[in-house]
């Protein structure tokens, strides 16, 4: 499918950022957007690439009230060499398929949205950033569109995706940060949509956020729904532990977002030959490891912070350091690789990078 483009001419568009050292998340955004429709029978169709503006919503859009969305994120890099990088897109576009079915959502066609990425990216070339530690957030995003208050399936939708630069994503970057264990609030349940990119996920986690930003603390660690013990995410991270030379990071069991960054260090972490286990990890283990000095390392994972060192872990009112509080070797060497493959500075491997 052609992709349609309504350029602005270069006089109206905005000046890019002088200082990419003061970017920050999610704040600014390019000149263009990519817009594509779904109508029952007519399929996906109309892809275009516009100027980046506000979008045409009846308020009884049903993904206004029903929540039936599903987004997705990813990066485009400056490499060394100068050119243009995106890190595994393709997997992005699988997991918002996978995504999509969970929410009744028409799956896109991932070769042609893929093109459409590229194209997005190659118009807004100019604002992929420079700087080391900054890149291109692209954020794709589908949302049910039909004009309805009856709960139901929507018979229209509208996939967007809006980009623009990005440095780090907590404000503490790369240093270890102090995350709170949740025990009143859950994030997600087997059964549920915890496993699925969809804004509930998101919703349900700020109050639990908020209460512990209020503490002190910069990030939530949520236990399973049921056992209210086994480690489930960190924020909106996939979280890893590493015991007694063991990296562990909970399973793929039905609540847990399939992390591209989680998958990623599992493969770097097995091509070490490292202990690598998916297994689930109650919170009494890791203190109980901590206790016999045998918790190494405790970090997050996820697309927008990378690898997110954790300092210390705070349970039942007592906070438990990891590690002396500082980051660990191998979150330093994954940091290291991961951002070494995205940036062309180190080999890929995987044939990670498009
Ligand atoms: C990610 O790190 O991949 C995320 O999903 C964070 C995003 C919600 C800002």
């Amino acid at each position: 499918m052609e992709c349609r483009k309504e350029l602005l001419p270069a006089d109206s568009c905005k000046p890019k950022p002088t200082d990419e050292s003061k970017l920050g998340f999610g704040q600014i955004f390019c000149d263009h957007m990519f817009l594509m429709d779904y109508e029952k029978g007519k399929d996906w169709h109309d892809p275009r690439i516009v100027p980046y503006g506000p979008l045409a919503l009846s308020p009884a859009a049903l993904v206004l009230h029903y929540g039936q969305e599903v987004f997705e994120g990813l990066k485009a890099y400056r490499g060394v060499d100068g050119g243009i990088y995106m890190f595994r897109p393709q997997a992005n576009l699988e997991r918002m398929n996978r995504s999509n079915k969970r929410l009744c959502i028409p799956e896109l066609p991932v070769q042609e949205t893929l093109e459409h990425l590229f194209e997005l990216v190659k118009t807004e070339h100019e604002w992929v950033p420079t700087l080391e530690g900054t890149s291109l957030y692209i954020r794709p995003t589908v949302i049910a569109t039909e004009a309805c208050l009856g709960v139901k399936v929507s018979s229209k939708y509208l996939y967007f995706v809006i980009m623009g630069p990005v440095g780090a994503y907590y404000p503490e970057g790369f240093n270890p940060v102090r995350i709170y264990v949740e025990e009143n609030y859950v994030r997600a349940s087997v059964g549920g949509v915890g496993e699925a990119k969809t804004m509930g996920n998101y919703a349900a986690s700020l109050l639990a956020a908020e209460e512990a930003h209020a503490k002190g603390f910069t990030q939530v660690l949520w236990l399973d729904a049921c056992d209210r013990k086994s480690i489930e995410e960190v924020g909106t991270m996939n979280m890893f532990f590493v015991i007694d030379g063991e990296v562990i990071t909970s399973p793929l069991h039905g609540s847990i977002l399939p992390g591209i960054t989680r998958d990623s260090v599992l493969t770097m972490c097995r091509h070490w030959d490292l202990n690598v286990s998916e297994r689930k990890l109650t919170i009494d283990e890791v203190l109980e490891a901590q206790a016999a000095g045998k918790l190494e390392e405790a970090f997050g994972t996820g697309t927008a912070a990378v690898i997110s060192p954790v300092g210390s872990i705070h349970y039942r009112g007592t906070d438990y350091t990891v590690a002396d509080g500082q980051t660990g070797p191998l979150s330093h060497k994954l940091y290291d690789e991961l951002t070494g493959i995205q940036l062309g500075k180190r080999p890929d491997p995987f044939g990670w990078v498009v």
